[in-house]
């Protein structure tokens, strides 16, 4: 992408982020991967009067295995997070996030702003105020809900307990002190209680499987008891699911994780064809998917830290909190969360 381009999406981001003149503002990159991100950033918040640094880890030693999520470079480097503890925002190019050394960046109070996506989907999903305010709104109906159900007409069926772990809102921008967000990003989560989740889940073809980055194209019938999964049956995404759960030798991996719905109207169901790439920012967005998730829920406070983790946004389901009717056939149902054109 063009190097001006990539710098007014990256100005955009950092106004909306609150940065201003004297604010101490870092970007951590890794090895020689988005330094033009890197530039972009830099560039943008000299210009907003910000202090700029860039903090470049080396890239990991060759042989050191799969990439994992939670494990950065940070841990081996303890000089460079007490450094990131010290600014007032962190811009992160690696994926810190599950990490303890992002935890603790949080802790001390830096907002941090996770960046890794195609640039192009950069530019086409850049955040904006009135989308926060849709996703700040769902946010508030889903932490004052007891009871969430999801259906859908290939036969899911579920119900989850909520009211034990918190509402997690991600609008793509971060201006609150100790703040974490993903550009792009539009929806909100919960979890449901650890062993308070219960019924069916179909998955129909055209749903979504992350990290897979693929399409459903059979149905997968996954069986819920008590907060964990008991059974997934299907053709051939159902074995891949299982053979991939397998791996992990964790039946932790198991567990219901995260719950919740997608509002960003611009954001479209087609578009790992068209960032094959990417890491699915678009697909936990698009407006009226129902996303639910299987593994950990330490993201939420919970017990459960396994590394197996799927997140499957979903088309055309219904969502109900406490019986009122959030998403019907995909389609957000309450006026607040609308998109108004
Ligand atoms: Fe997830």
């Amino acid at each position: 992408m063009d190097r001006n381009v990539l710098t007014e999406i990256c100005l955009h981001q950092l106004t909306l982020s609150g940065v201003h003149e004297g604010e101490k503002v870092i970007v951590l990159s890794q090895g020689s991967e988005r330094l033009d991100y890197a530039d972009a950033f830099l560039a943008a918040g000299q210009r907003l009067g910000a202090r700029m640094y860039h903090v470049r880890l080396p890239a990991p030693l060759p042989g050191n295995g799969a990439w994992a999520v939670g494990e950065t470079g940070l841990a081996a480097n303890p000089e460079a997070v007490e450094a990131l503890k010290k600014a007032d925002m962190v811009v992160d190019l690696i994926f810190l996030l599950f990490s303890k050394e992002q935890m603790a960046i949080q802790a001390a109070g830096a907002r941090v702003l996770t960046a890794v996506e195609p640039a192009p989907l950069l530019a086409r999903l850049p955040p904006t105020k009135e989308l926060r305010e849709r996703v700040e709104i769902s946010a508030e109906i889903l932490s004052n809900a007891k009871i969430m159900r999801i259906t859908s007409k290939p036969g899911t069926d579920i119900v989850y307990k909520l009211g034990v772990y918190p509402t997690v809102a991600e609008y793509g921008y971060t201006d609150q002190p100790g703040r974490w967000d993903h550009w792009p990003a539009a929806f909100v989560f919960t979890g449901g209680a650890d062993d308070g989740v219960d019924g069916k889940i179909v998955l129909a073809p055209g749903d979504v499987l992350l990290p897979f980055n693929t399409y459903v194209r059979e149905p997968v019938t996954y069986t819920i008891e008590k907060g964990f999964v008991q059974d997934i049956r299907g053709g051939l995404e159902a074995e891949l699911i299982k053979s991939y759960m397998g791996e992990f030798k964790d039946p932790r991996g198991m567990g219901m994780s995260h719950v919740g719905w997608g509002l960003d109207h611009r954001a479209q169901w087609h578009g790992l064809t068209q960032f094959p790439g990417g890491m699915g920012m678009e697909l936990r967005s698009f407006y009226g998917n129902v996303m639910f998730s299987t593994g950990p829920n330490n993201e939420l406070g919970g017990p459960n830290d396994t590394a197996c983790h799927l997140d499957i946004p979903m088309r055309a389901c219904s969502l109900f909190l406490d019986d009122v009717p959030i998403v019907v056939d995909g389609n957000i149902a309450v006026r607040e969360m609308q998109q108004h054109s």
